[in-house]
């Protein structure tokens, strides 16, 4: 079975061995019947045996899947369901209903209820106060069913102290966790640093290309007709396709005229000086209506990226608030574009060289022997599925930089959200169809019928072609993130959120780094959902995929799916503080969201009102 079977499996046990010890605990004390009871008591044991099983092959998939389960969970359930069998099962067969019979079910009931606690709300790893806390709540509740079972207690003073001190404790670390996660907590990273983010910019002097970009409501038109209220920049969507020549300098104005909401662009993909990435409340303040921010850069990084905004992009991203950004190392020949995927009002799209979004297949005539590059951008918020028929291609480049690969012959590839690849081929003398899903790209040269999408294999893009870099030998630090679906504090409120290390963002504990150091992350999904991983400012070179070796190969967005673990590496090379989540981007909003710092960096700015970046 796989670990993501396991781990859903494991979600529904936890329900059921609290629910079986409930209904067997609780059937005694009522009924007093033999034969039911110690049916019920069998059930329990049996859905206890079922989970200590799925933990053991979960602990073996990885302790990342199963240590919280083994550490605490286990160990509260086990004792009592053990005694069930061996103390209280006898009895119940005997006919023999005493409070030895019927306090160990209820205290495994109580011990069901922590586990399902811990999977619902803490996840991997264990958080001390918590644990703390629901042994003492265990431990307490079966004390308390004793006393009264027993009719000894309670003993008057001694449990109400002891009940008040458990129930303090609780409320106490109920009451700091909504303060710290309260709306307006202000987010400030190593205050003590001394560089600031606003240091940390572009170069100043004569730009080379200008370039303005006014944000601003507007409908746009799709190929078949179709009218979409939209965001866009320059009353397009997607905005003005920026293309630069490698050692350039850009500069990028950008203007709001959106009431309703702030505006920032971020560069996706593009190792920008930290002051330039485009992120409100670390990096700058939204600009809004009426306001301006002026960015530069460098273009000393040759390839296909994207710039979009990052206030509130889940939404405003989606509704149009992005364009493409490409940097060429020489003239680009032959047939070269930047291809975006995008869903307009429910429609996938194809965006292609000054066009209107293809909701639908976008044709361009390219003469036969032309030289092609499609740099297919995914824009939006889950993977596309690519495919190019009639002609064998390469995938040139993953995420902007050059991998060196082999020929596919209708073979497809997963594009995770926010990524890039750059296909090429000679466009022959017949026509080429690049299918994503439901739109596609077709290429003629004039004539002849369009090939049917490629249908062949999925290959493995960590596997596909190497981008030359070695892995280093040794790393100066490592980071684990374990990925997660749990109910988590967002706002002051428990909601299910979509959580790393159990903490969603602010609180996520950032990634500490120092300039030059190579930092290993290992990134472990235990929920069921993909989560395509995105740090700024830096690609990280993959590693590894489930402990298999990769190519290695460079990459700014890579999709982690249920029960994988990815290894990757990252270069500390751009000091600043980052932010680095999963663009899937209502899981960001959720909580997928965290920093990475270099030591001695500090930002001045704060997560109010107007600063919405996850
Ligand atoms: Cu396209 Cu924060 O990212
Ligand atoms: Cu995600």
């Amino acid at each position: 079975m796989s670990t993501a079977a396991l781990t859903a499996l494991d979600r529904i046990l936890v329900i059921l061995v609290a629910v079986s010890w409930g209904l067997a605990g609780g059937h005694a004390v009522v009924s007093r019947q033999a034969g039911p009871s110690a049916l019920l008591v069998v059930a329990a044991l049996l859905t206890t045996a079922c989970r200590v099983a799925v933990t053991a092959a979960l602990a073996s998939a990885g302790w990342w899947f199963a240590g919280e389960k083994v550490l605490l969970a286990l160990p509260l359930l086990l004792p009592p369901a053990l005694a069930a069998a061996v103390v209280s099962l006898p009895r119940m067969l005997r006919g023999s209903f005493t409070p030895l019979t019927f306090v160990f079910p209820l205290a495994a009931a109580y011990a069901g209820v922590a586990g399902a606690a811990i999977s619902v709300g803490m996840g991997y790893p264990l958080a001390p106060y918590p644990s703390v806390v629901l042994v003492l709540a265990v431990l307490g509740a079966t004390a308390a069913t004793w006393s009264m079972l027993t009719r000894r207690g309670p003993r008057g003073r001694a449990w109400r102290v002891a009940g008040a001190v458990v129930a303090a404790l609780a409320v106490a670390w109920t009451g700091l966790s909504m303060w710290n996660a309260r709306p307006a907590a202000a987010l400030r990273l190593s205050p003590t640093g001394s560089v600031d983010v606003t240091e940390l910019r572009g170069p100043a002097g004569d730009a080379v290309r200008r370039f303005e970009l006014t944000a601003k409501p507007a409908t746009i038109t799709l190929s078949s007709g179709r009218r979409v209220e939209a965001l866009t920049f320059n009353g397009l969507s997607p905005g003005p396709a920026l293309r630069v020549r490698q050692g350039e300098t850009v500069e990028v104005r950008l203007r709001s005229e959106l009431a309703d909401r702030g505006v920032t662009l971020h560069w996706h993909g593009y190792h920008v000086p930290n002051g330039e990435d485009g992120v409100p409340g670390l990096t700058q303040d939204a600009v809004r209506e009426g306001g301006a921010f002026v960015y530069r850069f460098r273009a000393d990084q040759p390839g296909s990226y994207w710039y979009h905004t990052h206030e509130t992009p889940n939404l405003a991203l989606q509704e149009g608030l992005f364009g493409t950004l490409t940097v060429d190392a020489a003239a680009p020949e032959g047939f070269d574009e930047p291809v975006a995927l995008h869903t307009f009002g429910g429609a996938l799209t194809v965006s292609v060289a000054g066009g209107p979004p293809a909701d639908g297949t976008a044709v361009r005539t390219v003469a036969a022997g032309t030289p092609v590059r499609l740099r297919v951008v995914n824009t939006d918020n889950l993977p596309r599925t690519l495919g190019v028929s009639g002609v064998p291609y390469r995938i040139a480049a993953v995420d902007g930089v050059p991998v060196a690969g082999r020929v596919l012959t209708d073979e497809q590839a997963r594009l995770a959200a926010g990524g890039r690849y750059d296909l090429v081929f000679t466009m022959p003398s017949r026509p080429v169809l690049l299918a994503a899903e439901r739109a596609g790209l077709l290429l003629t040269p004039g004539s002849g019928a369009a090939p049917a999408p490629a249908a062949g294999p999925s290959l493995d893009i960590t596997r596909y072609g190497t981008s030359g870099t070695r892995a280093p030998e040794r790393f100066d630090r490592s980071y684990t993130w374990v990925l997660d679906r749990l109910v988590a504090l967002r706002g002051g409120i428990p909601r299910l959120s979509h959580t790393v290390n159990g903490q969603v963002w602010p609180r996520v504990p950032p990634a500490l780094v120092r300039r030059g150091e190579w930092v290993r992350f290992t990134v472990v999904n235990r929920s069921g959902e993909l989560h395509p991983m995105h740090p700024h400012g830096h690609h990280v070179l993959v590693l590894s995929r489930n402990g298999v070796r990769a190519a290695p190969v460079w990459m700014d967005s890579f999709d982690v799916a249920p029960g994988e673990v990815w290894e990757v590496a990252l270069k500390a090379d751009n000091p600043g503080v980052w932010l680095s989540h999963c663009h899937e981007l209502s899981h960001a909003a959720e909580g997928m969201t965290l920093h990475l710092v270099y030591e001695g960096v500090r930002s001045p700015f704060t997560l109010d009102a107007h600063n919405h970046p996850e």
